[in-house]
């Protein structure tokens, strides 16, 4: 029998030195996009799939990231006292069943495959999934969903796909796929940053897994060996050269790259316009900006 996605690891301890010096005392995950930290987005997508336990691997200096899914009792009795109902309700995405939530250090920042290694011991002989906050989805049903309703046909690890233009493909893992099949692809092999002009294709891994327990033993045995950063995507492949299934799920929706600055930016003005409150506004200044900016030109 398949067993049920309801564990989800967040590896959240990288340096995050593309947005220094202003990671130097926030945590990444805890940039905001318009109201809403970038954690708050990966959680409420995890919801949306079905996950009940929620695993951070994080390293030193994200305690923000700890607080926020804490209660916070005077600031509810403030709002309360205000009556402040709505903002009352807004608090209430950022709580967590008791023992719902657990946090692990990655001592060291050896790369994603280690961290996603270092909360073995919580998933223990189950399939789950692994969420980066950095990529944020926005579509009409959560990216995970999607991936755990195919799983729930398929088993095998997963991952999430997305084509990138061929210039583009170094910087990402890429799929070499077997065979497609509408949005699933069953995978022949996996390249992580492929010299220019050696991709085996133009999709890229994008930061939404569903993995077996046999990977986390795959990367058990790459601490062993190896050294440097250790890479999520080899443990990944391993499984295909074991004969074992994995499989590409290019989703629905629409990615930003908010570890990127230029990501960031982008995603910031669409979650901006996507906004009823803010939308008239915001399209108005830049409508204006733009006009400004052509003129100019
Ligand atoms: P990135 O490659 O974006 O690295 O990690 P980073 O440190 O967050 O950011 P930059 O590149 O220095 O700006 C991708 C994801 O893997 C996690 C990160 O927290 C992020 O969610 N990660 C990376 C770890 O948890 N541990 C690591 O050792 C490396």
């Amino acid at each position: 029998m398949k067993r049920k996605v309801t564990k989800a690891v967040f590896p959240v301890a990288g340096l995050g030195t593309r947005f220094l010096p202003a990671t130097k005392s926030v945590p990444k995950e805890i940039m905001t996009l318009v109201d809403r930290p970038l954690i708050q987005y990966a959680i409420d997508e995890a919801r949306a799939a079905g996950i009940k336990e929620f695993i951070f691997v994080t390293s030193r200096g994200k305690s923000a990231l700890e607080d926020y899914f804490d209660r916070a009792p005077e600031l509810e009795a403030a709002l309360e006292t205000k009556g402040k109902q709505d903002l009352l309700e807004a608090l209430e995405q950022t709580y967590m069943e008791s023992g719902a939530i657990a946090y692990i250090r990655q001592h060291r920042p050896l790369g994603l495959g280690h961290a996603v290694w270092c909360a073995r011991r919580l998933i223990g002989d189950e399939p789950f999934a692994v969420m980066l906050p950095d990529d944020v989805i926005a579509g009409e049903k959560s990216c995970l969903q999607q991936m755990v309703e195919a799983h729930e046909e398929t088993g095998g690890c997963m991952v999430a796909a997305m084509e990138v233009p061929p210039s583009r493909t170094s910087s990402y893992g890429v799929l070499d796929v077997k065979e497609g099949n509408g949005r699933l692809m069953r995978l022949r092999g996996m390249v992580e940053k492929p010299a220019a002009g050696t991709a085996p294709s133009n999709l890229a891994v994008i930061g939404r897994y569903i993995l077996t327990p046999q990977v986390m033993e795959n990367l058990n045995r790459m601490k062993k060996g190896a050294g440097g950063e250790i890479q999520l995507t080899d443990a990944i492949a391993d499984e295909l050269v074991a004969g074992r299934d994995v499989f590409g799920y290019q989703f629905e929706g629409d990615r930003f790259d908010c570890g990127s600055k230029s990501g960031f930016l982008q995603a910031t003005v669409a979650f901006g316009l996507s906004r009823p409150d803010l939308r008239d506004e915001l399209a108005r200044y830049l409508d204006n900006l733009m006009a400004h900016r052509n003129a100019a030109q």
